[in-house]
């Protein structure tokens, strides 16, 4: 029994996910590019999250529960697809979204499209979810439901474990096709996507390092929290000393910040989508890759690079995830 097994698992993933070279990409940039098609996981519009509520949703199953409450902003990739697959499996969805009520559009229609719950805490501050979705929880279980609540971005360490398992999958993809990685990139947020592909890598004894890029926070604060999840996603599985060594995280926070699309993004964005057909989503995957462009066009990264494609399609039509202009991007209260 493969380590992974022991949590109860769902197969929600379209497994495995293409690893492709990016061709064009790669002789723009004059760097050995290849994308992880995690855009392509195969549930709702797809996307990284789907491998954390492999796992997640699992437990709350494991648990006798018969709802999920979680929360975000209304445009979260996150809450929509836990509410997916929430319904999917016979959990009533309830979403926290901060703000206040506007008409649906993007992952907020997704989200109404399956039935879920949706409250908004009149609140422009980030952290008002957390507190709503305590207050929910506590609302459901007077009522006699058994709700099985979720921080925002799911970030736990079973969450996580979707990751250390992914790993696993381009450990096979690596061996299969003679690839031999300088650094896995990706876009961290809430960071339990780094914190699995950080411990997965310590698993399979890798040579590459996996390369984060904080779009939604300082990269010292990035920094603890990957290496806090990833020990304890790693405990999880009985993987030891997941330490700070394996952990690379740059800024990219520079522009506008959390959750509203970069000039850098949108160039990178554009440099992507006509040599490679991949739409890379404005909050995450555009601005990770701008990073990357700059980089590799400095002459400052080796190749091979894989680029973790991680979804956000729906993003690409709605408004931007942080309503408000902000004095202050770096403030906790604008993290997911
Ligand atoms: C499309 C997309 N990419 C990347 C991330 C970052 O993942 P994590 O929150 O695990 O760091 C998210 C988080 O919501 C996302 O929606």
């Amino acid at each position: 029994m493969s380590p992974f097994d022991a949590p109860p698992r769902l197969r929600l993933v379209n497994a495995p996910t293409p690893l492709q070279p990016a061709v064009g990409l790669s002789e723009a940039l004059g760097t050995e590019v290849w994308f992880k098609r995690d855009d392509l996981t195969g549930i709702g519009l797809g996307g990284n999250k789907v491998r954390a509520l492999e796992y997640l949703i699992a437990d709350a199953l494991r648990h006798g529960c018969d709802s999920l409450v979680t929360g975000a902003g209304p445009q979260s990739n996150w809450a929509m697809l836990a509410a997916v697959t929430a319904r999917q499996h016979g959990l009533e969805p309830h979403l926290v979204y901060y703000g206040a009520s506007a008409e649906p559009v993007g992952n907020h229609a997704l989200a109404e499209l399956v039935g879920a719950d949706i409250r908004f805490t009149g609140s422009t501050e980030r952290t008002s979810v957390d507190a709503g979705i305590e207050a929910l929880t506590r609302e459901l279980r007077s009522r006699g439901r058994r709700p099985y609540a979720l921080p925002r971005g799911g970030a736990t360490p079973l969450g996580s474990i979707g990751y250390l398992r992914a790993s696993g999958e381009l450990a096979d993809q690596f061996d299969e096709t003679g690839l031999k990685p300088e650094s896995v990139w990706l876009a961290t947020g809430s960071c339990g996507t780094q914190a699995g592909l950080v411990a997965g890598a310590r698993l399979w004894g890798a040579s590459y390092r996996v390369t984060g890029v904080s779009v939604s926070r300082p990269v010292t604060e990035c920094a603890a929290r990957v290496t806090e999840l990833a020990h304890e996603a790693g405990r999880l599985v009985g993987v030891a000393g997941t330490g700070a060594d394996d952990i690379e995280i740059l800024d990219g926070l520079t522009g506008s910040g959390y959750g509203r699309p970069s000039a850098t993004g949108g160039e990178a964005a554009r440099l992507v989508a006509r040599t490679e057909g991949v739409f890379l989503d404005p909050v995450f995957g555009a601005k990770a890759m701008a990073v990357l462009v700059e980089r590799a066009r400095a002459g400052r990264q080796r190749g091979p690079v894989v680029f973790l494609v991680s979804g956000g399609a729906p993003t690409l039509f709605g408004p931007p995830q942080t309503p408000l202009p902000s004095s202050a991007p770096d403030s906790p209260e604008r993290r997911p």
